[in-house]
């Protein structure tokens, strides 16, 4: 019995595969120890996907025709460790009958919780108080009564676009903080589930957890004009690429602040960085950018017109320990499953 090679392209907090190379049941290919966690070159890729039954990737690679063509038919499974998949050219893989896996679920709190932490951030002027500190400068602001203010999330409408796993564990972490609403859009027939526990309670209480109504605008729209704080937590796709765009941004109100922890892609920078400079709206939290890693000191939103008003994170959502070992775990297994090759199927098997 031949067996199956899988290329690893990059080093994770996971043992799993390991173990199943240890027992013979898989055959590794991975990057040199020196790389370490470093994303691989396409052209390491291309050349050591020949002949794979599998592959382990991060966003960094994309699976296009290319991927597939070198890969050849050998290749049964592909799985990222992420949850989101827009690198992945979902219709052409499943053309090919090729499987594909994610982590959804796990890394939910840990996404919530940097979206919580953005929204503190940019709310409470933590980009020009830590700026002022850091810069020596301190000592020109002492404190007055007004320095340094910012909005309190109590009693503002909070508004979620997309309300997927991640926007429905942002709210339970933010009920606490005494929102007087939230409103969500949602492009799935799913609202939340309202078997859960914990909404179901909500609802009882009356806190207004409510899918936005339509008006005479786009339900996207009807959120802008409404909401203090604004959310994104929608999948990039094509009908979401740039849905925060120069309209929306317009019809925002100028006290209010966005907060993203989806993809770049969402949000059209440059609407971003000129509402930001017009005062059209009052700042911006952002754990992703468009073009991200390739972020230089020279980028509009770190420009000394905008820094202040932006919280900019390098995409570290998931970044608990914990979250990304559970992330790397699952990743491996959701491999070694499509391949009939889990250590949980092995044992059921004896
Ligand atoms: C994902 O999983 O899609 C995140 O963006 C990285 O954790």
């Amino acid at each position: 019995m031949t067996v199956p090679k899988i290329l690893v392209c990059r080093r994770m907090p996971t043992e799993v595969l390991k173990r199943a190379e240890a027992a013979g049941k898989v055959e590794l290919i991975t990057q040199p120890e020196s790389d370490g966690e470093r994303a691989p070159s396409r052209s390491w890729v291309l050349s050591n996907l020949p002949g794979c039954a599998g592959a382990v990737i991060c966003l960094s690679e994309k699976v296009d025709a290319s991927f597939l063509d070198a890969a050849g038919p050998s290749l049964k499974v592909i799985s990222t460790m992420s949850v989101g998949y827009d690198h992945i050219d979902l219709p052409l893989v499943k053309s090919r009958g090729i499987c594909v896996g994610n982590t959804p679920r796990v890394l939910d709190d840990a996404v919530a919780e940097v979206c919580l932490l953005l929204a503190l951030m940019v709310t409470r002027q933590v980009p020009v108080a830590t700026r002022t500190v850091r810069e020596g400068e301190w000592p020109n602001f002492p404190w007055t009564p007004t320095c340094f203010m910012g909005p309190s999330i109590a009693g503002k409408t909070v508004g979620l676009l997309g309300f997927g796993n991640i926007s429905q564990s942002l709210c339970k972490l933010l009920v606490p903080f005494k929102p007087k609403r939230i409103l969500y859009t949602t492009s799935r027939e799913r609202k939340f589930d309202r078997e859960d526990k914990y909404f179901a309670s909500l609802m009882r209480d009356g806190f207004p957890v409510d899918r936005i109504g339509v008006e005479n605008e786009p339900e996207p729209i009807e959120l802008a004009k409404k909401a203090d704080l604004v959310f994104v937590l929608v999948d990039l796709n094509a009908s979401t690429k740039h849905i925060v765009g120069k309209k929306f941004l317009e019809a925002m109100k100028p006290s209010a602040y966005i907060i993203n922890a989806s993809r770049g892609g969402t949000v059209d920078t440059a609407a971003l960085v000129e509402a930001l400079r017009n005062n059209q709206i009052a700042g911006a939290g952002l754990d992703v950018v468009e073009g991200e890693p390739g972020i230089h000191a020279d980028h509009p939103l770190l420009s000394a017109d905008v820094r202040d008003k932006v919280a900019l994170l390098p995409h570290i959502g998931s970044g608990t320990t914990e979250t990304r070992q559970a992330m790397a775990d699952m990743t491996m297994n959701n491999l070694l499953g499509a391949l009939g090759l889990r250590e949980e199927q092995g044992k059921e098997a004896e």
